[in-house]
């Protein structure tokens, strides 16, 4: 049998990738992919332990925090504070950036969603972290600040998450393809089992809350009812599927081909989903996967951010249906301003 890669002897294998000094990648992704263990420990006694259900505060975007979100945060914080390399962090679950004060000299900021699909947690269905690593643009030797944490997408360093499923693997990309990794319990290593991974440039699947069909954009409705009618020379009608966890909805659609959608909506106008810890590193994967990722109008990995927890339309996946998103919403929204003109 051929030996099968960790994740710290591919990280070895491939430094080369990474542009900037020798061994500062796989001291990050060793911080992440320990915290990953620790948490994947907990979600899995999720039922035995006292870590179900919600601590009784909201985080800075009102969203009620449950414990495991909590937990998952002070963990992945701790094994950041821990390394060299990273001189602050920010969070979903935090107000503000924080600077690590003992790490001035460091280079690195880390951005991340904790848990992301928290509310799965309670009826066991899967969760995620998901992460976005930066270059800081502020001088060394100083407190990190905003900037360094507002950089579009394009600049991200690395990107990846952790989906806690029926296993547990680690997916990444440093801007040179990107690569799944599988968590052995037994040995509590993560072993590489999805090298080189690619999206189909056509799915069978979109994935979207349709419970909000009245509220969402002319052109997204347009969308859905293209996916719904039949047509053998295109396999549609789709199929519908929808967990309720960014991580997980994207990672069987980024296997298998799909579109995922989080549009804007008279409830949500900006949508739901979190620029800097969700869509950015979601993007920054699936365009290395060879898929899309917009947010209607243009690429997600373009915008330039204004706000920590700023939050954009998704729509993400294999890159015809988002195009094909993207052309009716242009279509819808050029023949409102027409009718608007005429009235
Ligand atoms: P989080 O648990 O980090 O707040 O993220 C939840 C997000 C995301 O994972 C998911 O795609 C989306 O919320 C689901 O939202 P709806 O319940 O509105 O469909
Ligand atoms: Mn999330
Ligand atoms: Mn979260």
């Amino acid at each position: 049998m051929s030996h099968i890669l960790t994740l710290g002897e591919f990280i070895i294998a491939n430094q080369h990738n990474f542009p900037h000094a020798k061994g500062e990648l796989s001291s990050l992704l060793s911080a992440i992919s320990l915290a990953a263990k620790v948490v994947h420990r907990e979600i899995n006694k999720a039922g035995l332990i006292d870590i179900l259900g919600p601590t009784g505060s909201e985080n800075i975007q009102g969203e009620q925090q449950q414990k495991l979100d909590h937990f998952a945060n002070e963990v992945f914080k701790q094994a950041m504070a821990a390394r060299d390399q990273i001189c602050g962090v920010a969070s979903e679950e935090e107000d503000d950036i924080i600077c690590f004060e003992h790490n001035r000299d460091a280079n690195y900021v880390v951005l991340m969603d904790p848990l992301d699909g928290s509310s799965n947690i309670d009826v066991n269905v899967s969760v995620g972290t998901i992460f976005s690593i930066y270059r800081r643009q502020t001088p060394r030797g100083s407190a990190v600040s905003i900037e360094d944490f507002l950089q579009p997408g394009r600049q991200q360093v690395a990107a990846g998450y952790v989906i806690y499923g029926s296993s547990t693997m680690l997916v990444y990309s440093t801007g040179h393809g990107v690569h799944g990794f599988t968590f052995d319990p037994s040995v509590g290593e993560f072993y590489l089992s999805h090298g080189n991974m690619s999206t189909p440039k056509q799915g069978k699947i979109y994935s979207i809350n349709e419970g909000h069909y009245q509220r969402f954009p002319q052109g997204i409705k347009d969308y859905l009812k293209y996916c719904q009618s039949e047509d053998a020379s295109t396999q549609r009608p789709y199929s519908a599927r929808y967990i309720g966890s960014l991580v997980s909805d994207f990672h069987r659609n980024l296997l298998v081909g799909g579109i995922f959608l989080y549009p804007s909506s008279q409830a949500h106008p900006q949508g739901k989903l979190r620029l800097l810890y969700e869509c950015n590193p979601m993007a920054f994967l699936i365009e290395q996967a060879g898929g899309k990722a917009s947010d209607g109008q243009q690429p997600i990995l373009d915008l330039s951010p204004q706000d920590l927890h700023q939050r954009v339309p998704l729509i993400i996946g294999s890159a015809n249906m988002v195009s094909h998103v993207e052309q009716l919403l242009n279509r819808s929204q050029s023949l409102e301003k027409h009718i608007e003109k005429q009235a």
